[in-house]
């Protein structure tokens, strides 16, 4: 677990946040999901439009249904054969799970405008301001895709009406919620020959 680690490095945080796909039961405090939904609100945006919406579910049945619809379209033909991880298997390793969020008790959902050029940019550039704040508070996340999948569907649409979600927003990922069963992951090892400073060319 990263609680209580005392961390006040920001790249040392970085190093240690790892996804988490197994949760204990455990609900997370409504003000810790406001530190998260507002670490998102800061992110960059682009042109400075602050156009993203996020809605907080802090409901574990609601999360859990909503959880279901993420996987409940899913195309398993097109993977392309990755292990993700093997301490804590995703839905790309593990063909049983059924709930795309694992279980965690919250879930933040993030919307962007569907005919804005960077709206997926913005949507994720939140998550992970979202993602760094769990782990500096000591909560256990994972950034989710296929959020317009997720409620592209009649029940998926129900859901986003009782939201008040505007027609022109579109689910971009979200951002599960909770606290690791078992122990949380180790930090992952960096693949080789990725970072080059120049100097001149
Ligand atoms: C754009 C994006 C989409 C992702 N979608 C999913 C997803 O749908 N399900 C999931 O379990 N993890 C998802 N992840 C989490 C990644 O699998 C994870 O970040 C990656 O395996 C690296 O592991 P780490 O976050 O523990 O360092 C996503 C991450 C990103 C950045």
């Amino acid at each position: 677990m990263l609680e209580g680690d005392n961390i006040v490095e920001l790249l040392e945080l970085m190093k240690k946040r790892r996804s988490v796909r197994k949760y204990t039961d455990r609900q997370i405090s409504k003000k810790n999901m406001e530190k998260i939904i507002e670490a998102g609100i800061y992110a960059p945006n682009a042109g400075g439009g602050q156009r993203s919406i996020i809605v907080g579910i802090h409901n574990a049945e609601l999360t859990e249904k909503i959880g279901i619809l993420n996987l409940s379209g899913f195309d398993r033909s097109k993977l392309i054969g990755n292990f993700v991880s093997k301490e804590q298997p995703s839905v790309i390793d593990e063909p049983s799970i059924k709930n795309g969020f694992y279980g965690a008790p919250s879930v933040c959902i993030v919307f962007t405008q569907k005919n804005f050029l960077y709206g997926i940019a913005d949507a994720f550039c939140c998550a992970e301001n979202m993602v760094l704040m769990a782990a500096e508070l000591g909560i256990a996340s994972c950034i989710v895709a296929r959020g317009e999948e997720t409620f592209d569907n009649e029940e998926g649409r129900r859901l986003l009406k009782e939201m008040g979600i505007p027609d022109n927003y579109a689910a971009r990922c979200f951002v599960t919620l909770g606290y690791c069963d078992g122990d949380y992951p180790m930090p992952k090892p960096r693949k080789t020959g990725r970072n080059i400073i120049l100097e001149e060319l």
